[in-house]
């Protein structure tokens, strides 16, 4: 599972680098599907329920599911990039949202806090936790800062299939839900809006949006977990990570 996600971490970062003004969906979704091949991997999107590509695109108030297009990105964009790969029985996931030249402050707040509530579930990730403490933490820092949590789509387990047990909410209260056990691997990936929660999926069947029409983000990285920890597969080697200190319960 290591290898599985570290191709997406890899993709990911080669993704992430190439977003700029004029580049299209359409060409991040050829590079990502280029890179896995050569990487000896199948990208797990294309053709799971019939989804038609190897990346998931979602711009501005889209949410997730975004499918690939001719569209050309633009400077004020925020982009949520979402990954997954099959390598030898076993699969990978992993997601980010990236600001396209310049950004309203109010889009950059939203990634922040996007990216560290992801951190502050996956420091939850530990042996002896319930699945819910994760979600808990996502929503309290979330809401904190006056945006709100999707409810509609979850993170999950995941191994030999992409979407295993358990559900793995981006809300909700401590203490229920099954309780982590060592060698455990989920998928954390929350999604946040600035305005309201509430989400539509658009006539193609697949992409999400934010019935308010405002701005959403997507973080996610798959965590495995350890007697030693958090142990999350799908890190860059390049990422900066958010510090978060510890939270305030
Ligand atoms: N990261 C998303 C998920 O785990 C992406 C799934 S896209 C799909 O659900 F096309 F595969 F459905
Ligand atoms: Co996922």
């Amino acid at each position: 599972m290591r290898a599985a996600n570290q191709i997406v971490a890899d993709a990911l970062d080669e993704l992430r680098a190439m977003v700029s003004p004029g580049v299209t969906t359409a060409d991040l979704d050829a590079t990502v599907e280029a890179r896995v091949r050569e990487a000896g991997a199948t990208p797990a999107f294309k053709g799971y329920r019939g989804y038609p590509a190897s990346l998931c695109a979602s711009i501005n108030h889209e949410v997730v599911h975004g499918i690939p297009s001719p569209r050309k990105l633009a400077t004020g964009d925020i982009v949520s990039l979402d990954v997954g790969v099959l390598l030898e029985g076993y699969y990978g996931d992993s997601a980010l949202t990236v600001a396209v030249g310049t950004v309203s402050s109010e889009a950059q707040e939203l990634l922040r806090v996007t990216q560290e509530a992801l951190e502050f579930g996956i420091a939850q990730t530990c042996v002896g936790a319930r699945v819910s403490d994760i979600g808990h933490a996502i929503q309290c820092h979330v809401e904190a800062h006056g945006f709100s949590v999707v409810r509609e789509f979850v993170g999950h387990g995941i191994g030999t299939k992409l979407h295993e047990e358990p559900q793995v909410p981006n809300y909700g209260e401590r203490g229920h839900g099954p309780r982590l056990a060592e060698g455990m691997v989920l998928a954390i990936e929350p999604m946040v809006n600035i305005g309201e929660p509430a989400v539509d999926v658009l006539d193609d069947g697949w992409t999400a949006v934010t019935r308010d029409g405002s701005l959403s983000a997507h973080f996610e990285h798959t965590v495995a977990v350890t007697s030693a920890g958090p142990d999350v597969l799908t890190r860059q080697l390049r990422d900066v990570p958010v510090s978060v200190s510890a939270q305030a319960s």
